[in-house]
């Protein structure tokens, strides 16, 4: 299941061992892995994700396969993503309700990362940026690993909300203005091409109550929002330490990401190399989940294939309730020992 909810926070554990001059075997890495786990403390968060970033061998990072190697001492960073227990519960219990439970929770821009960038980008740095619909939500690449994970409360149902107001329509009308006619940016032809925007509240034939307004309102309404959105992307991605020469690379996607202009806005104000990301082809799935509002759904799907082995399941099995009677208690003991 994908997680947005309950303020993702990202957080780096760097952890080292001896090795005293010898060469680094599975034990080793076997042994800093279960020091860096031992030294998470996610207070009353749960923790989401927790995988090795990087090895690093005598103060120099970057290592992917330590073993084989010499050194002193052997480092690894950790990424940890937590999330507030209160919304995981409630979602999960939400699953429980249906009938469903819930194998793992997967950070939704992690899974669109996943489903979106191509592997030169994950190696080379990249920042996914994934448009939603209650969120903007952001996952960061380096060095073929994940590194940093933030969201945004404001997403593309904010734009929705704002046209209902200024144009004072139904907000079903607001969302179907948004899709039909919306644009990020003016164009030349905006204050001639002219919008049916029913009114709210009134009754009676459809032309009484329908008022017409250049398209040129809708999308003064729609930008000064997309604009404000993309400078918190760039003030986060900032602070998540995606800047400088390397950091070029943005990849929009979420269903947010389908407004035409958005990419040459956020090229503007992001002052980066931004394309649209499509999820990758999964064979059996329907052409109509080609689009990017897909992206995370598909990434759910590719992440016991493409995701590195994670130390965080068995905290979060800890961090859920003990099951409660007696046969749910015998079913756990079996689970345990067998
Ligand atoms: N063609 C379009 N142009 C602009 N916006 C669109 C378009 N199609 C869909 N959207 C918007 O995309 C949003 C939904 O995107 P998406 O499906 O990625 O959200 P979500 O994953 O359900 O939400 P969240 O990520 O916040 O949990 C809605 O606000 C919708 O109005
Ligand atoms: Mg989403």
């Amino acid at each position: 299941m994908s997680l947005s909810a309950g303020q993702l926070e990202s957080q780096v554990i760097e952890v080292d061992v001896s090795i005293d001059g010898h060469r680094v075997e599975e034990a080793d890495i076997t042994r800093v892995l279960h020091e860096a786990r031992a030294s998470i403390d996610p207070g009353d968060r749960v923790v989401i994700h927790a995988f090795p970033a990087c090895f690093a061998i005598d103060g120099s990072y970057g290592v992917k396969e330590p073993v084989g190697m010499f050194g002193d001492r052997l480092a690894v960073s950790m990424h940890v993503i937590t999330a507030a227990a209160g919304p995981v519960r409630n979602l999960e219990s939400a699953i429980q309700r249906a009938h469903l439970t819930v194998a793992r929770f997967v950070a939704s821009p992690y899974a669109s990362a996943l489903a979106t960038l191509v592997d030169d980008e994950r190696e080379l740095g990249a920042a996914v940026v994934d448009m939603g619909a209650g969120s903007t939500q952001i996952a960061i690449f380096a060095g073929g690993a994940l590194v940093h994970v933030d969201v945004i409360p404001v997403g593309a149902g904010h734009i929705t909300q704002d046209i209902a107001r200024g144009l004072l329509t139904p907000v079903d009308h607001a969302e179907r203005l948004k899709t039909y006619y919306g644009a990020a940016m003016q164009s030349p032809t905006d204050d001639r091409e002219m919008i049916d925007v029913p009114q709210l509240g009134e009754t009676g034939p459809a032309e009484d109550i329908t008022s017409q307004l250049p398209r040129s309102v809708l999308t003064g309404v729609i930008q000064p929002r997309i604009e404000e959105t993309l400078e918190l992307v760039r003030d986060y991605l900032e602070a998540g330490g995606f800047d400088g020469i390397g950091a070029r690379r943005v990849v929009l996607t979420g269903g947010g990401a389908q407004m035409p202009g958005i990419r040459e806005l956020a090229q503007t104000i992001l002052g980066k190399q931004v394309r649209i990301g499509r999820p990758r082809r999964v064979v059996g799935l329907a052409d109509a989940t080609a689009g990017p509002a897909f992206a995370t759904c598909t990434g759910l799907l590719l992440y016991d294939q493409m995701a590195p082995l994670e130390l965080s399941d068995e905290r979060q099995t800890e961090a859920k309730e003990q099951p409660k009677g007696r046969l749910a208690r015998m079913g756990r003991w079996f689970k345990e020992n067998f």
